[in-house]
């Protein structure tokens, strides 16, 4: 399959709708990574996203709308939570997905046999003019090889899809560069299956009491059943080996000089790169957790291009604020391999 490279403009926004329309599949700019997008009500069209990712079919898939509106307008849910439309007044458009007891015409392929659907209103305009011009709702994971770090940019996406879907929008980079939270308010507490953009503090402000699911920051047990099945998986992993270090600023310059050599390098912030005697990929100031979060996954990227990386050393990051977005995807591409010098 060809794979076309589309702009920002109306006229192409146009033509990617009409790829929508015929059961194609395009590559969606969002303010939090790419998307795959799919029409969300068309079953056969959806269960091609699942191919060309190379996802897990029990994994579900986010519903994508361009207006509060649209949840009733397509009939998406069976009811909408009090909380649902405090969550959106605040927070729509922008990088937090809704977890709802789903209606009867979400099909299998989005919900993977679940009775809840996931729901988010992107800020992006090239993503809410495609909904609109689509005239239906859209499926769309994050547009990346499945197990890859996520795509915040068109030309992530031509590396993970070409030949693969129809079209990408380029839109630009990014803004937030990981992906949404996820929020389930399908449980008696609402309950954070995945942090992003919006953080734990923010949604307790609004809602009072939220809680963290234990795989968020913890590896599940083995056999213990995943709210979220993405996160069962390991994920946002490049090539190289990742491994987190549980340490002071000190500790950290210290042990990765002690162990630099062939192959190795430090996944750090700007404020480390004249202390490191190592290849360095920056994340940016130390307590900027935007930044890391804007630029997690383009560096683990350029990790992987560099093509000369075996093992990559980072700090555990914070769970403060966006911190907690960057640790989750972190120490998943870690696998979980944290060393505790502390202990040590
Ligand atoms: O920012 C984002 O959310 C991006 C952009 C494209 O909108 N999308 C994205 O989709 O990250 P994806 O498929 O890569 O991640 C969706 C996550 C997965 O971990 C999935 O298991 C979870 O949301 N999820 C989806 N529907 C769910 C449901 N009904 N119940 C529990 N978890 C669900
Ligand atoms: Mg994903």
């Amino acid at each position: 399959m060809n794979t076309i490279l589309l702009k920002n403009t109306p006229d192409d926004i146009k033509a990617a709708a009409k790829i929508i329309k015929d059961g194609g599949l395009v590559g969606m700019p969002t303010e939090t990574v790419y998307g795959l997008a799919a029409d969300a009500l068309n079953g056969k069209a959806v269960a091609e996203i699942f191919k060309a990712k190379g996802r897990p079919m029990d994994n579900p898939l986010i519903v994508h709308i361009a207006d509060f509106s649209d949840i009733q307008r397509f009939n998406l849910v069976s009811e909408i939570p009090n909380n649902a439309k405090i969550l959106a007044d605040r927070f729509w458009p922008g990088p937090l997905t809704i977890i709802m007891k789903k209606s009867a015409v979400i099909p299998d392929e989005v919900s993977a046999g679940l009775d809840t659907v996931a729901i988010r209103l992107p800020s992006h305009p090239a993503a809410r003019e495609l909904i609109r011009q689509s005239g239906t709702v859209l499926a769309a994971p994050s547009a990346n090889l499945s197990g890859s770090p996520s795509p915040t940019s068109a030309a992530h996406v031509m590396k993970d899809m070409c030949g693969k879907i129809n079209a990408v929008i380029d839109g630009g980079t990014s803004d937030v560069g990981v992906e949404s939270t996820v929020i389930t308010l399908a449980s008696d507490i609402p309950r954070v299956l995945r942090p992003g953009g919006v953080t734990a503090e923010q949604l307790k402000e609004i809602l009072g009491d939220v809680e963290i699911d234990s795989a968020v920051l913890n590896k599940l047990e083995d056999g213990q059943k995943a709210a979220s099945p993405g996160m069962k998986y390991k994920h946002y992993a490049p090539k190289a080996r990742v491994i987190l270090l549980k340490c002071s600023d000190d500790e950290y310059i210290n042990y990765v000089n002690k162990n630099s050599g062939k192959g190795v390098a430090a996944l750090c912030c700007d404020e480390d790169i004249p202390l490191l005697n190592t290849q360095v990929f920056s994340l940016g100031r130390r307590n900027n957790y935007t930044a890391h979060a804007h630029r997690l996954f383009d560096e683990l990227r350029k990790i992987d291009e560099h093509g000369d990386i075996s093992v990559v050393y980072s700090r555990l990051p914070s769970v403060d604020g966006v911190g907690m977005a960057v640790y989750n995807r972190l120490i998943r591409a870690a696998g979980f391999e944290v060393i505790d010098l502390e202990k040590i």
